[in-house]
């Protein structure tokens, strides 16, 4: 067991030696100018996992959620999103400032929005009225919720028919398809563009996949340019990118499992409430009883060497990853319940 036990995030996890190794010895070219050849392939083999024509390296899942807004959309729009998800709870307002369009939530605790709320979102043209010009989906949702895949063809199947594309926030699209045993490329055909993060679950340091048409990852290339984006040398970050896929992808159903184990775990301990709607994935949310302060309780954890976020409207999350074991998960629940005693 490695100290300090950190359940904050799967972002926190160290590239192993071999993930090192295959960066530094990563062939290179100036990707500016499209010819980083491990770059290449690494969005050539995104695409074909993916099922789509083309894929983009980008810095962030961030970067590349709000690349599909600024592509799909035009200044004024209106983009139909789950309230809470990502592109409109934890990017800084981005899609007002980047993209000039309007966010228009609906209430999807665990990602799931209701259809017809969807279709009554969407604008009927009129003089007065905004246009929509884009659904956006989060799938796995941050709630560690998998969206049933009838649900996610039924959205997409709704956009169809009212003419407009659906982005797919798929930061932890592998996630979902290992836990759901959908092929991930089937999820991802639920959306006209899918962007997914490479540095969470999968274990390189950097970098998310923005992945659509050619025509789409075109404009989106350019804009990423605007953004800032553009990187050099970038295959040595790539193949980071290349060695999680090769090796890191079938072992999130350990992640899962761990989160299993830290679930069953946490149900034993009094006053503690696992929410059991939404466990999928690699991530455990709980509420606590009564009052208590927070800050001192993460500070107390912190000080037995477990590291957690603080609980987001009275919910705390636990987050699995490679860097975990079961001694870990055990350590953690141990020290938690004796905080709380
Ligand atoms: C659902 C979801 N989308 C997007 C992101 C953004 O990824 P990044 O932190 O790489 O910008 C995250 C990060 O946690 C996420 O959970």
């Amino acid at each position: 067991m490695h100290l300090p036990v950190d359940l904050r995030s799967d972002t926190v996890t160290r590239p192993s030696a071999a993930m090192r190794e295959a960066m530094a010895s990563a062939e290179v070219g100036d990707d500016v100018l499209r010819d980083d050849p491990t770059v290449q392939e690494l969005e050539r083999r995104v695409a074909a996992m993916v099922g789509k024509e083309a894929a983009l390296y980008v810095t962030s899942g961030t970067m590349g959620n709000e690349l599909a807004l600024m592509t799909h959309t035009r200044r004024g729009n209106e983009v139909i999103c789950g309230r809470p998800c990502h592109i409109q709870e934890h990017e800084v307002g981005a899609a007002a400032i980047l993209s000039a369009v309007t966010l228009v939530p609906i209430d999807a605790p665990t990602g799931t929005m209701g259809l017809d709320r969807i279709h009554d979102a969407i604008r009927e043209p009129d003089i007065h009225h905004p246009e929509t010009g884009l659904i956006c989906v989060e799938c796995a949702h941050s709630s560690g919720a998998v969206q049933d895949i009838a649900y996610l063809e039924s959205v997409k199947a709704l956009a169809v028919e009212a003419g407009l594309p659906v982005h797919m926030d798929g930061a932890r699209l592998f996630n979902a398809s290992i836990a759901s045993g959908v092929p991930v490329d089937r999820i991802a055909a639920c959306g006209d563009s899918v962007m997914f993060c490479l540095s969470k679950g999968m274990g390189a340091p950097v970098g998310s996949m923005l992945c659509g048409t050619k025509e789409f990852i075109e404009r989106a290339r350019k804009g990423r340019k605007i953004l800032g984006g553009g990187m050099r040398q970038a295959g040595i970050l790539a193949a980071a990118g290349l060695f999680a896929l090769e090796h890191n992808v079938a072992r999130l159903d350990d992640d899962h499992r761990l989160a299993e184990r830290l679930a069953q775990a946490l149900r034993d301990v009094p006053g503690l409430h696992v929410i059991e709607d939404q466990r999928d994935i690699n991530i455990v949310w709980f509420r606590l009883d009564g009052e208590r302060d927070d800050e001192a309780l993460v500070k107390q954890l912190q000080e037995r060497n477990v590291l957690v976020f603080g609980p987001s409207h009275g919910q705390w999350r636990l987050v699995t990853h490679m860097d975990l074991d079961e001694e870990a998960v055990e350590y953690a629940v141990d020290q938690l319940r004796s905080v709380l005693a």
